[in-house]
């Protein structure tokens, strides 16, 4: 809407209004409103089904979220009282860290550049390089979930589902450019997404009556799931490939004693 920018580079009304008025189906369809970028892949569920998943692996992180969940006495929190619950806000960071929905994205380079390197390189002629030449419209590839893994910027455990590692994360991860979290799931930059904040809090809402309601197990062993990506990681069992996304859970109702 702003004025000093260009008339094709503003949002017409259509698209302002069509923007807000889908807010009622982003919950399960968070793209959907993005047709020209990434029709029909939701991030925000899958990024649930997997935090699920991460609890069904880690018992324990499961039981003392709930017993943190219980702390508020109401099944229908408000957005502050959500807010305000540190371990949940450490499960969905770790959930967004180890399992990031959308594990890698592409940039197409708009000029000539050299980009410089913190640690040279020894290319396939056996030359040392300290920088990265890129032409103009090469594709750059963002490898978001490496980032979010490397034991170089996390440690020697970064490949494991820990949410205790947020009382105290490394300074080295200050140095990732992700708009949230010092993580690259909702990438960053201009283009990172707009959405992060409502999907937080819409994740932290859908974990908070999910967990406290009921237990979780995976109902098949670890081994037999599997991540396939199109622009979404979505779980799949190893011998029913053809048969779509599916992560079968053992439910049991929640009683408190
Ligand atoms: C866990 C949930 C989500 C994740 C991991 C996620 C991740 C991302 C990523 C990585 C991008 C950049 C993609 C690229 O440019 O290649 C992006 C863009 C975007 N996201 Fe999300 N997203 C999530 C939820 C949402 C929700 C709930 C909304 C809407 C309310 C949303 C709206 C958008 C929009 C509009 C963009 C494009 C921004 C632009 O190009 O200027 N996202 N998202």
């Amino acid at each position: 809407m702003s004025t000093d920018i260009p008339e094709s580079q503003r949002l017409s009304d259509e698209d302002v209004l069509a923007r807000s008025s889908n807010s009622a189906y982003i919950c399960v369809w968070p793209h959907r409103i993005l047709q020209r970028f990434q029709p029909g892949h939701e991030t925000t569920s899958s990024a649930t089904v997997w935090c699920l998943f991460a609890l069904t692996q880690a018992p324990e992180v499961q039981r003392k979220l709930r017993e943190e969940l219980f702390t508020i006495s109401t099944d229908t929190p408000s957005m502050d009282e959500l807010m305000s619950l540190p371990y949940l806000d450490a499960v969905i960071r770790e959930t967004l860290r180890v399992h990031a929905p959308v594990p890698a994205t592409i940039r197409v380079a708009t000029k000539d550049d050299v980009i410089p390197l913190n640690q040279p390189f020894v290319d396939r002629n056996g030359e040392t390089q300290d920088c990265i030449r890129i032409s103009e419209g090469s594709l750059i590839f963002i490898p978001i979930l490496a980032i979010n893994r490397m034991k170089e910027l996390w440690g020697e455990d970064s490949f494991e589902f820990k949410p205790e590692r947020w009382e105290s994360i490394p300074e080295t991860v200050s140095s990732i450019p992700g708009v949230w979290g010092h993580l690259l799931s909702f990438l960053g930059g201009p283009r990172s997404c707009i959405g992060y904040r409502f999907s937080l809090v819409e994740m932290k809402a859908l974990v908070f009556t999910l967990v406290r309601a009921f237990e979780y197990e995976l109902a098949v062993p670890p081994e037999e799931v599997t991540k396939k990506t199109s622009l979404v990681q979505r779980p799949f069992l190893r011998s029913e490939l053809d048969k779509g996304n599916q992560m079968p859970l053992l439910v049991k109702p929640y009683r408190r004693s």
